[in-house]
């Protein structure tokens, strides 16, 4: 990267990162931990799942912001891990993180359709009794894992360069001069 690269990334881009780690974060444990113990005949079921739709489609929609900023904004040039495999680790793991959060919008949209949310919300159509009838299921559940995965790798690289590598690159990834 060029001279001129900052030694932070944008605000934009920070502020979407937290944002968006926050809401990941959040919708994984709702959609493993609390989401499976509601009764399908609960009526608060409908309604979890709707905030979930929601933020699903936010967190889609940071993404689409986040990747017009990844091209329309300086970035800090890459961090050095100390050897090039994490080094290539480090790209891959990005990379991936948007690919499979692209996965889960993209599933989630499908079951959307498919199984016709808008209905289940208004209450027109029941729960559904079993969402691996749709295909997209499927990829939603596997794509979380995979996601589960990677959140957990990218938290143990950042804490890697914190405190053992102790070169404070979180300071990257907020606000300052
Ligand atoms: C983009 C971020 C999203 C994340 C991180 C996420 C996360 C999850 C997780 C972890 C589960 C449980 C999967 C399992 O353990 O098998 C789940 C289930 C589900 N999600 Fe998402 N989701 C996202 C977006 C969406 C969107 C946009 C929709 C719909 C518009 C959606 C609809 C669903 C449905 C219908 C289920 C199944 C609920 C059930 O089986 O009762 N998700 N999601």
């Amino acid at each position: 990267m060029s001279e001129t690269a900052p030694k932070r990334y944008h605000p934009a881009w920070v502020a979407i990162h937290w944002l968006t780690a926050l809401l990941v974060v959040m919708m994984l444990g709702v959609g493993k931990i609390v989401m499976p113990g509601i009764d399908p005949t609960d009526p608060q079921k409908p309604m979890m799942l709707q905030s979930h739709a929601y933020i699903g489609v936010a967190i889609t929609v940071l993404l689409i912001i986040r990747l017009v900023l990844r091209f329309t904004t300086k970035r800090p040039a890459p961090a050095d891990a100390g050897n090039a495999f994490l080094n290539f680790v480090a790209k891959a793991v990005h990379f991936l993180l948007y690919f499979f959060l692209i996965g889960m919008a993209a599933s989630g949209m499908g079951l959307f359709q498919q199984a016709n949310l808008p209905a289940v919300f208004s209450g027109a159509k029941p729960y559904p009794t079993n969402f691996f009838d749709y295909l997209p299921r499927m990829g939603h559940g596997l794509v979380s894992w995979l996601l589960l995965a990677l959140v957990a790798l990218h938290f143990g690289a950042a804490m890697f360069h914190q405190f053992i590598k102790k070169d404070n690159l979180l300071g990257r990834m907020w606000f300052g001069k």
